[in-house]
């Protein structure tokens, strides 16, 4: 996440993530499951504009960015401006716990698709808490915000840690930054159609055996990438593939390419995959584009 600006009107690129890893261990007693994930965030962005209002009213608008404006199912008419708006709900948050009595007017560029496990909504909700204290100039540390992350979302806290990978535990706030030695190449593709993430965990069994992101890890930071590909691992495709058919077919459309691995994002439904330059990802998704 970059923030920039003059005080008086900020900007912040809020990335997606992908999931590279993520293993379910287990179901907890609130409902939520227990997971192993490593997640690295992607050079795919948000970008959302704050401004301080003329009153104290949080005003959020969400613009489609080029030809994402429209994906369909799930699409950028589907992502709410009210209260339902992770925006507007981790600035009312920070609002109420800081107690300033201060305006904002958001305007949110979406790049990133929704319903597709890249957590566009909750990398926005990081960015929002991260450029309100300085608009509205509350001085909170990330880890005076964490708590506020944790209750927005499982996927915000990574996000405000502002490390481009680590492994989340818990329901995926428990953040381990991991340093990569290289930039890694992805193409991904998020089908016409998306997914609930509740209605995929809903579906999901717990892994038994667990496995590990260890030798993941070890592969990535090691730069066998070749090795790092097959070790990818998301244990919610069955569940995303049950309930998506679209799914199926780009993971099957990704098992015919020349990538070095490939799995889905979180919850679904983008997948994506791993290529060896720049030049390779640039030319297969162009072709798969077309
Ligand atoms: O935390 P977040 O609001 O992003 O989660 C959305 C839904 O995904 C939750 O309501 C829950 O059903 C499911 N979930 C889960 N276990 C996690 C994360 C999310 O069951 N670790």
């Amino acid at each position: 996440m970059l923030v920039y600006g003059n005080g008086e009107v900020l900007v912040a690129q809020a990335p997606a993530k992908l999931n590279l890893f993520l293993e379910v261990l287990g179901k907890r007693a609130d409902g939520y499951h227990e997971l192993e994930t490593l997640m690295v965030s992607v050079g795919l962005y948000d970008t959302l504009v704050f401004k301080e209002g003329h009153s104290k009213t949080i005003a959020v608008r969400c613009l489609g960015a080029g030809e994402r404006s429209d994906c369909g199912e799930g699409g950028i008419d589907s992502i709410p401006t009210g209260r339902d708006n992770l925006v507007v709900q981790a600035a009312h948050l920070l609002r109420d716990h800081t107690g300033v009595q201060r305006g904002a007017e958001i305007t949110v560029w979406k790049r990133i698709p929704p319903a597709a496990g890249l957590a566009g909504g909750s990398s926005d909700a990081a960015a929002t808490l991260v450029a309100l204290t300085h608009l509205w100039n509350v001085p909170l540390s990330a880890a005076e915000l964490h708590p506020l992350a944790v209750r927005l979302g499982s996927d915000v806290a990574f996000f405000l840690a502002r490390t481009p990978a680590a492994v989340c535990r818990g329901r995926g706030e428990v953040i381990e930054p991991v340093p990569l030695p290289m930039t890694l190449q992805f193409v991904i593709v998020r089908p016409p159609t998306g997914l609930s993430t509740s209605h995929v965990y809903r579906a999901c069994q717990p892994s038994s055996p667990a496995r590990s992101c260890r030798p993941l890890i070890q592969s990535l930071t090691a730069g066998r990438l070749a090795e790092a590909g097959r070790l990818f691992h998301n244990a919610l495709v069955a569940p995303a593939e049950e309930l998506n058919k679209d799914v199926t077919l780009v993971r099957r459309i990704f098992s015919r390419q020349p990538v070095l691995g490939h799995s889905m994002s979180g919850s679904g439904t983008a997948c994506f995959g791993l290529c060896t330059t720049r030049c390779q990802a640039l030319a297969l998704a162009r072709q798969l584009a077309a």
